[in-house]
């Protein structure tokens, strides 16, 4: 970014599943964020009224950006946060994009010798088998989870659940659920101390409306 923009509050916002909710929170938030934003294919977005920049980056990079300060702030959920453990300060619980991360598997799931276990987030998984003291092979995919029981790929899946279709569709059932998931606000370290008065404000705006729609449901 151009050298006048440093005074720029930098946010990575994350494309798809959870853009459509957080941009819905920060207009009701009070900022201007144009509704052309949404279809854009542009990768920075600069809203020069409220010194803000946005970054449209793929969800599970934006605890990247964060943690190396090339964004002071991202969204980002739980599920992503838990996984990529990176050194970001978690400042709020938007609640929005909620869902689960959970254990699935098929209805007449059996324990095998050497289970097998599919997942986009492999530090989960490991982790919560790990604790429940079963060894199991984790296997790493990038997406259409649900595919691995009913190829033979794997016994079980750990995967987000959201509204319970895919597995429904799929003829699968959730096991166990590990953690509940909603979207998290992060910032940078540095940023924090050298832009905290941004942040924070920001910060306040977003729980306030937060609050305020708690209390109108
Ligand atoms: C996620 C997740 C499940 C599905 C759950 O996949 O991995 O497959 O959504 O949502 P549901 O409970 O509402 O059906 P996503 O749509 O992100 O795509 P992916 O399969 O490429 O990971």
């Amino acid at each position: 970014m151009r050298e006048q923009e440093t005074e720029l509050l930098k946010v990575a916002m994350p494309k798809g599943r959870i853009y459509k909710q957080a941009s819905k929170l920060f207009r009701e938030a009070g900022l201007p964020i144009p509704s052309d934003f949404d279809d854009t294919r542009k990768l920075i977005i600069e809203i020069p009224e409220v010194k803000m920049a946005f970054i449209m980056a793929k969800p599970v990079d934006v605890p990247t950006y964060v943690e190396y300060g090339v964004a002071d702030i991202g969204i980002v959920g739980k599920d992503v946060l838990m996984e990529e453990n990176k050194d970001v300060y978690e400042l709020l619980d938007l609640g929005i994009a909620k869902c689960r991360m959970s254990v699935i598997g098929l209805p007449d799931w059996q324990p095998s010798i050497h289970p097998r276990v599919a997942t986009k987030y492999p530090n989960v998984a490991s982790q919560y088998f790990r604790e429940q003291g079963q060894q199991v092979e984790v296997i790493k995919l990038n997406g259409s989870i649900e595919l691995a029981p009913l190829i033979g790929l794997a016994d079980r899946i750990v995967d987000m659940v959201e509204t319970g279709q895919t597995l429904k569709e799929n003829g699968l059932v959730e096991m166990e659920s590990i953690f509940g998931i909603t979207s998290r606000l992060i910032a940078n370290r540095v940023s924090y101390r050298m832009k905290n008065e941004a942040i924070q404000s920001l910060c306040d705006r977003l729980q306030r409306t937060i609050s305020a729609q708690r209390q109108h449901v």
